[in-house]
């Protein structure tokens, strides 16, 4: 009978599977109500009083070794399960890369940017942290010029005179120093001014700058490339063009879209009137162009700047411009399928 023991033990210590089907196959034969152990246990009282010591440790060395070979062999069922690399069907289609989407307003840039390349317009840029000569001064914005009010600045430094660019126009001064027209460039980029944060503007934001020279240029061609720019991006929208003051340009003008009133964010965005007043344009005023050693008796030109942000609420509705700034998946991931 212990010998029959011993052999018992033997095999539970040198049982191997892989499946779980097996493992509790082997549990059951050893350790269920009617396997070996507890039929072992119920021959006890027939064992021979000299062999009952030995028997009874020889049915415990059985359950120890069974016990220990259980939790070893559901171990390592655990670790395959969980390994990569277990049951893996290698013939399987690789899953689909997840596609991150892009910000809604590099889209409408980009966009921006296509309808005006289309027409000839190059891409410039110019430095965020400008110096006042190019943010200001030649563009007709002399110290202490009252205009200089009209966008809150955030000053760096004194001398030398640093500051965080408060439009986009500063690229066209730049523009203009190093290339002598015919000029066409439009100019993206980010600027920044010392207001209060709220939905509808903030201390950040972006714009695009365009600027056309060349000879014998006039307001009726202001006109016609605007028309072009707000069909192609708006569709068959009305524009309107009010008479405005920049000090770079004269005339100057304030251009506004006719969007209508379709929603409540519409309401909103227009303040209830369907018109949005997207962007300040102009003819370029012969000081600025002359502050950038361009004849002003040969050339004129025309300039716009527009903001990106609030043709991008109306375009995709959002009603607060906060949201555009805070990387939040859940609304970046709507613009997934758009290009
Ligand atoms: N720089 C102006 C602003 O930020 C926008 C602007 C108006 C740009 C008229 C121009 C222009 O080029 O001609 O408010």
């Amino acid at each position: 009978m212990i010998a029959e023991i011993q052999k018992r033990i033997k095999e539970a210590s040198t049982f191997i599977t892989n499946d779980p089907k097996e493992l509790e196959k082997f549990r059951i034969e050893y350790l269920g109500k009617k396997g070996h152990i507890s039929s072992y246990f119920a021959q006890f009282k027939k064992v021979n009083v000299s062999e009952k010591k030995e028997y009874g440790l020889a049915i415990n060395e059985l359950k120890k070794v069974t016990h220990l070979k259980l939790e070893d062999l559901k171990k390592s069922l655990n670790a395959k399960k969980n390994s990569k690399t277990a049951n893996k069907d290698l013939t399987r289609p690789a899953s689909m890369l997840e596609l991150g989407s892009r910000h809604p307003i590099s889209i409408i840039r980009d966009k921006i940017i296509d309808i005006f390349y289309k027409i000839g317009f190059n891409i410039s840029e110019g430095p965020e942290i400008e110096d006042d000569w190019h943010n200001f001064t030649a563009l007709n914005l002399p110290e202490h010029h009252p205009a200089r009010d009209m966008q809150d600045t955030f000053f760096i430094n004194k001398n030398p005179d640093l500051l965080l660019r408060t439009h986009t126009s500063s690229v066209q001064i730049r523009h203009m120093e190093n290339n002598q027209p015919p000029i066409r460039t439009i100019s993206p980029g980010r600027v920044y001014r010392n207001e209060d944060i709220s939905a509808r503007s903030h201390c950040f934001f972006h714009q695009v700058e365009g600027l056309y020279i060349d000879k014998n240029v006039s307001f009726a061609d202001l006109k016609q490339t605007l028309i072009y720019f707000t069909k192609e991006l708006f569709g068959n929208s009305k524009i309107r063009l009010r008479p405005s003051y920049f000090p770079f340009t004269e005339p100057s003008a304030e251009v506004d879209i006719y969007w209508g009133l379709n929603s409540e964010t519409d309401y909103r965005i227009t303040k209830g009137t369907g018109w949005l007043e997207i962007m300040g344009c102009g003819m370029v005023d012969p000081n600025v162009l002359e502050n950038c050693n361009i004849d002003s008796n040969e050339y004129s030109g025309f300039a716009f700047g527009m903001g990106i942000e609030r043709i991008a609420m109306l375009l995709y509705q959002i009603e607060d411009i906060r949201i555009l700034y805070q990387n939040d998946a859940r609304f970046l991931s709507q613009f997934k399928n758009s290009i």
